[in-house]
């Protein structure tokens, strides 16, 4: 597996799945939900609000995910996953790290090779950057997936440098 960082938007990279940080009605947001949502087209939150009705009539559990089409993003698939809100007092990290490895597992039963993350949690979600980063990393090294080529698309400088120490750590 490749992982590489791009400093940039993440709708518009060409890949097989694009993750979105959503929260658990899948009905929209702001961040990488809103841009997801703005720049693929009404398609994605018809088949959020399918799956809604079909399975999770509760909301998609936090560290869950699951699948729709990309509409006109330049990819296959979005691959919606809810991350937990951070909590100075209780470690989540857990459910966080379930974010990486069940969106991973979505991909393979998808068949997808390549895999756009944005940094779940760290926006609205309050995570710490450099936290959200070991995390990410750590996690996406372990899991066991077919995905070769993993992309981490940061959204700002802070965010590429939190991600590049992450990568650099043993
Ligand atoms: N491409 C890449 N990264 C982006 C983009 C984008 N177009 N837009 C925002 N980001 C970055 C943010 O700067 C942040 O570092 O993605 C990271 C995650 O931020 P959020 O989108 O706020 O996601 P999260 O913290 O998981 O909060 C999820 O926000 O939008 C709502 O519906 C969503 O309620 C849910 C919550």
């Amino acid at each position: 597996m490749e992982i590489t960082l791009v400093l940039g938007d993440i709708t518009e990279e060409r890949v097989d799945a694009v993750v979105n940080a959503a929260n658990s009605s899948l009905l929209g947001g702001g961040g990488v939900d809103g841009a997801i949502h703005r720049r693929g087209g009404p398609e994605i939150l018809d088949e959020c609000r399918k799956l809604r009705a079909s399975h999770y009539g509760g909301g998609l559990p936090t560290g869950q995910a699951v699948a729709t089409t990309a509409g006109a993003l330049p990819a296959r698939w979005v691959i919606h996953t809810v991350g937990p809100v951070y909590s100075a007092t209780e470690d989540r990290g857990d459910r966080l790290a379930s974010c990486y490895r069940e969106s991973l597992r979505v991909a393979d039963e998808l068949g997808a090779a390549s895999i756009a993350f944005p940094a779940v949690s760290a926006g609205v979600y309050g995570w710490p950057m450099d936290d959200a980063a070991r995390i990410a990393v750590g996690t996406v090294r372990r899991a066991p997936t077919q995905v070769t080529d993993v992309r981490f698309v940061l959204f700002n400088r802070d965010a590429y440098a939190a991600f590049a120490r992450a990568l650099d750590a043993p």
